[in-house]
C-alpha cells in the first residue's frame, strides 16, 4: 500500500510536522528516520549549482552567464537548454531545488542584484524565466523563483518597506512569477528580505495566501530568503511554509509552543507540511536516503553550452566597419578586464567554477599569441587586489586572541566566510578569533595599499606595524551583505622582491541579520599615468585596439548598490586616450547594466558582454571574430545619464529610501516606460543590438483587426535576412493603447520572437496577444480590464524604432478578466 502524503503527516507527531518547516541547516531539511522521510536539499543559484559549501570555495561547478546576460539573448528555447542543464548541476551537488530564477525587475540603473536579473520588462522576464523553470523542473529539480516581492535594490535590504502600489505590482512586478506559477507550474518561491508596503514578505498574507496561492493556485513551498522571517506564529500563519537557513530561530519549539497556545491551527501546520511534502515527493527527495555526495562535472556539452549562450546575449552597441576583425589585423589587448575572467557577478550567486577563460586567453586561442599586444591601462576594482598568497590561520574559541590554539589551517587567498560550524567543527562562527599570518614577496618597490573589510573586526599589521585597523573604529558598510565595513586602506612602503610580513587578526563581534563572519584582504600597487602611457603605446602600433573595461562582481554584487553608473577609476580616461591613439578602437564593455560612456562617439565598436560565465573569453573572441552573431539585444534601456532613470530622484525617499522606506514612485513607468512618457531619448533603448547582417520585416498582417472581449489577435509577418551572413534578429510587438481610461504607457511589449536565418532566408513568424495582453489592472474591481477602442500593434527590433503597425480596435463594452 501506498502512503499519501495525508497518511505521513497523519502518522508524524506535533514535534515532526514542525521540523519540516525550518532548515536543519544552511543547505537540507532534516530527515525523519522514523518514518523514513529523506532530506530536501536546495543550493543556490541561479547562474549555476554552487552546493553546500562557502560562497568561495567548495566542490567546483559549471557557470553560467548571469541574468543580465541570459536576458539579453531574448531566447526562449535557450533559457529552457540551460534550466535542464542547471538541472543536472544541482543533482551533481546531490540537490532537488535551486533558489533560481532571480526575476525582480531592473527598476534602477544602480540595484547591485541588477546583474542577477533579466530584464526592465515583466513580459521579457516571465518568458524566460518560466523557460528556465518548464527546463529545471522538466528534469526534476524544482525552481525557487525569487524574492517575492519588491526586492529592487539592495539598500537596507533586509528591513526597507518597499512602497509599491497595487497596480504597479500587478502589472509590472508580480508578472513573472504569476507566469511562473501559472505557465510554468513553479514548484518554490522565495519571499523577499524586504517589507512590501509595511509588511515584511514573508509574513504577508496578502502576498503569499491571497495572491500566490489563492489567485494563481500557487500549489508548491514558499521559503523565507536566508534569515529572512522574524516571527513565529505571523508568518505561519501567512502562509509561509519553511524558514531558512536552519536550524530553527523562530519555529521548531516556539512553533510547538504557538501550536499548543492555539494561535496557530494543526490544520494550519498541516497545510504547510503538506506544501514541503508534495515538492519532496515531485523531486524525488522524499525517498532520497542517499548519502550527501557533491562532484564537480566540468562536462563538454556545459562547456559548449555556455560558449554559446554567452555570445547569443553579446549586445553590438556600435559598429563602425571595424567587426568582425579580420584575419591577419595586429590586435591591441587593453584593459583592466583583459586578462581577468570577469564571468559573474557577486553574492550568493557566486560559486566555484571549473575554469575562467579570460578575453586574452580566448583571443590566444583564436588567433595566437604573436598577433597580439596586452597592456592593463589601468584598474577597475572596487578594493584592492586580493592577497593571494598561502596563509596559516590559526583559531582561537574566544573573541580576544588569547589561550590555546583550538585549530590550524591554510588558506590560498586573504578572503574568507566563516558560516555556521567552523575549523573542523571545532568551534562556532559567532563567537571566535583568528590569526593569519603570510608573507608577501613584491614585484616592484613602491607604496603599496593595503585595505580590509570584514564582518567583524580586524587589524593588519605588516612587518610589525599596524597598517589598516578595521577594528578600533569598526563601523557597517558596504561589504558582506551590508554586515561588513567599507575597505579600510592603509599605504606601506615595500622593496622590490623582499618579503614581507603580513599578519591578520580577526574577531567576530555580535552579528545582526545574517550571523556571517567575514575578511578579506587586498594590496596592490596602484596604476598611474605610465601605465596609461604604456597602453597608448601598444594601442598605436595596432591595426585594431580592444579595450576591456567595465566593472566586477566586487561592484556588481548582492548586498550593495552601485554608487553611480561611471565606470570606476580611470577607465573613462583611458578609453578616450585609446580612441586617440588608434580609430580602429573597440570598447568590450563587462558590467551588469547600463554605464554612462562619454566616448561614445570617439570609439569605432562597443560589444556589451555582462558577465557571461566560465567561457567568457572564448564567447567574447567568437563574436569579436565574427565566429559567432552578437546574438544579444538590451533587456534594459541604456540611459545617457544616471539621472535619467526612473529610480533617480532628489527625493530619497524615491531612491535610495529614507526613514526604512522606498516609494516606487514611478509606478508602471518602469524602464522604457519611463523614458518614453518623459521624452528622454536614451543612450541605446530597451531592446537594442547591431547584427553583422542585415533583416527586413515583410508587410504585417492582422488576423482579427475588429475583436470581442474573449478573442485573440494573429499577427504575422516575413522576416528576411537580407546580408550575406548568417543571424539572428529579435521581433518585438508592442501594444499601445489609443484611448486608455487610466493613465498607460505609451506601450508596452506583449510577445517577442528570436529568429535565426541563413543568408538570404525568409521565414514567416506569427505572433498571437490575448486578452490580458491589452489589459490593466482596475484596482477597486480586483480584476483586469480590457477597454473598447483602439490599440496600435507596433512592431520593431528596439522599443524606438516601429517598424510596422497596424490597429485593431476592441468592441464591445469594457471587459473584466480574472
Ligand atoms: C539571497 C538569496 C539566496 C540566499 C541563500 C540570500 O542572501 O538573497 O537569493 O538564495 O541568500 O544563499
Amino acid at each position: 500500500m501506498t502512503r499519501t502524503i495525508d497518511d505521513l503527516i497523519d502518522a508524524m507527531t506535533l514535534k515532526e510536522q514542525v521540523s519540516l518547516l525550518s532548515g536543519e541547516d544552511f543547505w537540507s531539511l532534516p530527515a525523519i528516520e522514523r518514518l523514513d522521510i529523506g532530506k530536501l536539499r536546495v543550493t543556490d543559484g541561479p547562474n549555476g549549482a554552487r552546493g553546500g559549501g562557502s560562497l568561495l570555495g567548495g566542490v567546483k561547478s559549471a557557470c553560467f552567464p548571469v541574468g543580465i546576460g541570459l536576458g539579453a539573448t531574448w531566447n526562449v528555447e535557450l533559457l529552457e537548454e540551460i534550466g535542464a542543464a542547471l538541472a543536472h548541476e544541482a543533482k551533481s551537488k546531490g540537490a532537488h531545488m535551486l533558489l533560481a530564477p532571480t526575476v525582480n525587475i531592473q527598476r534602477s540603473v544602480t540595484n547591485g542584484r541588477n546583474f542577477e536579473c533579466y530584464s526592465e520588462d515583466p513580459v521579457l522576464t516571465a518568458e524566460l524565466a518560466s523557460a528556465y523553470i518548464v527546463g529545471l523542473q522538466g528534469q526534476g529539480i524544482a525552481a525557487t523563483i525569487k524574492h517575492f516581492a519588491g526586492n529592487e535594490s539592495e539598500i537596507e535590504r533586509t528591513t526597507i518597506s518597499s512602497i509599491i502600489d497595487e497596480r504597479t505590482l500587478r502589472e509590472v512586478y508580480f508578472v513573472p512569477f504569476e507566469w511562473a506559477v501559472k505557465k510554468a507550474g513553479a514548484m518554490g518561491v522565495m519571499t523577499a528580505y524586504n517589507r512590501v508596503n509595511g509588511i515584511y514578505a514573508s509574513e504577508h498574507n496578502w502576498l503569499i495566501s491571497d495572491v500566490l496561492r489563492g489567485e494563481w493556485g500557487f500549489d508548491g513551498l514558499v521559503m523565507s530568503d536566508w534569515f529572512g522571517s522574524h516571527s513565529t506564529a505571523e508568518t505561519v500563519n501567512a502562509g509561509l511554509d519553511l524558514e531558512m537557513p536552519g536550524p530553527p530561530r523562530d519555529r521548531g519549539a516556539k512553533l510547538v509552543a504557538a501550536v499548543e497556545a492555539g494561535e496557530v491551527s494543526r490544520e494550519t501546520i498541516r497545510a504547510r507540511v503538506r506544501a514541503v511534502l508534495s515538492v519532496m515527493e515531485r523531486t524525488g527527495a522524499l525517498h532520497d536516503r542517499r548519502a550527501h555526495e557533491e562532484h564537480a562535472n566540468d562536462r563538454p556539452e556545459h562547456r559548449a553550452l555556455i560558449r554559446r549562450a554567452g555570445a547569443e546575449g553579446m549586445v553590438l552597441l556600435k559598429n563602425d566597419n571595424v567587426l568582425p576583425l579580420t584575419a591577419g589585423q595586429r590586435i591591441a589587448v587593453i584593459g583592466p578586464n583583459a586578462k581577468t575572467a570577469q564571468i559573474m557577478g557577486g553574492g550568493s550567486s557566486q560559486l566555484n567554477p571549473h575554469y575562467r577563460v579570460s578575453p586574452w586567453e580566448g583571443l590566444v586561442s583564436a588567433v595566437g599569441e604573436d598577433a597580439l599586444g596586452y597592456a592593463p591601462g589601468c584598474g577597475n576594482s572596487r578594493f584592492q587586489p586580493l592577497l593571494q598568497a598561502k596563509l596559516q590561520v590559526e583559531y582561537f574559541a574566544n573573541r580576544t586572541l588569547s589561550g590555546n590554539v583550538v585549530h590550524v589551517e591554510t588558506m590560498e587567498a586573504a578572503e574568507a566566510f566563516w558560516l555556521d560550524r567552523i575549523a573542523q567543527g571545532k568551534i562556532s562562527s559567532d563567537r571566535f578569533s583568528a590569526r593569519l599570518k603570510a608573507q608577501f614577496v613584491p614585484e616592484e618597490a613602491g607604496i603599496y595599499r593595503l585595505g580590509v573589510a570584514s564582518a567583524g573586526l580586524s587589524k593588519v599589521y605588516v612587518n610589525g606595524t599596524l597598517v589598516a585597523d578595521a577594528w578600533t573604529n569598526w563601523t557597517r558598510g558596504r561589504t558582506f551583505f551590508e554586515e561588513g565595513c567599507d575597505e579600510v586602506v592603509g599605504e606601506v612602503a615595500l622593496d622590490a622582491g623582499k618579503p614581507a610580513e603580513i599578519i591578520i587578526e580577526f574577531a567576530t563581534k555580535d552579528h545582526s541579520a545574517l550571523g556571517l563572519a567575514a575578511l578579506r584582504v587586498g594590496i596592490g600597487l596602484p596604476l598611474g599615468d605610465a601605465a596609461i602611457a604604456a597602453a597608448v603605446g601598444t594601442a598605436a602600433n595596432a591595426d585594431v585596439a580592444l579595450v576591456f573595461v567595465g566593472r566586477n562582481g566586487e561592484w556588481d554584487t548582492e548586498g550593495s548598490d552601485l554608487p553611480g553608473i561611471e565606470l570606476p577609476g580611470r577607465q573613462n580616461e583611458l578609453v578616450s586616450a585609446i580612441a586617440r591613439a588608434n580609430r580602429n578602437t573597440v570598447v568590450v564593455l563587462q558590467t551588469g547594466g547600463p554605464i554612462e560612456m562619454p566616448w561614445i562617439d570617439e570609439v569605432a565598436g562597443i560589444v556589451q558582454a555582462w558577465y557571461p560565465g566560465q567561457e567568457a573569453g572564448n564567447a567574447i573572441a567568437d563574436v569579436l571574430l565574427g565566429k559567432a552573431e552578437p546574438g544579444g539585444r538590451l533587456p534594459q534601456t541604456f540611459p545617457v545619464r544616471w539621472s535619467d532613470n526612473p529610480a533617480y530622484s532628489q527625493d530619497p525617499r524615491v531612491y535610495p529610501g529614507m526613514d526604512g522606506g522606498v516609494e516606487y514612485r514611478e509606478g508602471v513607468f518602469v524602464g522604457y516606460r519611463h523614458y518614453e512618457r518623459h521624452g528622454i531619448s536614451p543612450l541605446f533603448p530597451f531592446g537594442f543590438g547591431l547584427s553583422y547582417t542585415d533583416f527586413s520585416l515583410g508587410e504585417l498582417s492582422v488576423d482579427n483587426t475588429r475583436f470581442e472581449a474573449d478573442g485573440t489577435v494573429t499577427v504575422s509577418l516575413d522576416v528576411r535576412n537580407m546580408g550575406a551572413r548568417a543571424g539572428s534578429t529579435v521581433v518585438q510587438l508592442y501594444v499601445a493603447p489609443e484611448n486608455a481610461p487610466v493613465a498607460r504607457p505609451e506601450k508596452e511589449l506583449k510577445a517577442l520572437a528570436k529568429i535565426g536565418l541563413t543568408p538570404g532566408e525568409t521565414r514567416r513568424l506569427t505572433m498571437t496577444l490575448d486578452a490580458r495582453a491589452f489589459a490593466y489592472f482596475d484596482v477597486e474591481n480586483q480584476v483586469w480590464a480590457v477597454a473598447p477602442g483602439l490599440y496600435r500593434l507596433q512592431l520593431g527590433t528596439d522599443s524606438a524604432t516601429t517598424m510596422l503597425a497596424e490597429k485593431v480596435e476592441r468592441m464591445g463594452r469594457i471587459a473584466m478578466l480574472r
